[in-house]
């Protein structure tokens, strides 16, 4: 999912002059930690993002994914999100 939706702005190979790497999993990790605060609820940066939440930065930027994939998302996070 990630690949599909995010890589394009954020893989390795376009982030290498800067700008964040979500292939690499320590970056990908940074985004992950449950003390970003948006709606008024604590979550991870990254899910606050792909919610469109507010105080966070809309990604992907010009279009919201579906539920389906926020699903997915959530519940990779529960698990633990886990490097597989
Ligand atoms: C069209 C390009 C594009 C796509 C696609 C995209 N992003 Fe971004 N994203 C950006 C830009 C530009 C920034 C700000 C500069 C940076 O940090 O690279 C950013 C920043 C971020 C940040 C940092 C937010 C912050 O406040 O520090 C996160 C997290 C993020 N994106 C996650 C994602 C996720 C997850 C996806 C896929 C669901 C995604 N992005 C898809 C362009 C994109």
């Amino acid at each position: 999912m990630l690949s599909a939706h995010c890589y394009g702005c954020h893989s390795t190979a376009v982030t290498q002059n800067g700008g964040l790497d979500l292939e690499d999993f320590n970056s990908l990790k940074q985004y992950i930690i449950n003390d970003f605060r948006g709606d008024g609820i604590y979550g991870s940066k990254l899910y606050h993002c792909m919610l469109h939440a507010a105080n966070a930065l809309p990604m992907p930027p010009d279009y919201k994914l579906d539920s389906c994939d926020l699903n997915k998302m959530h519940t990779w996070l529960r698990e633990g999100a886990k490097n597989n």
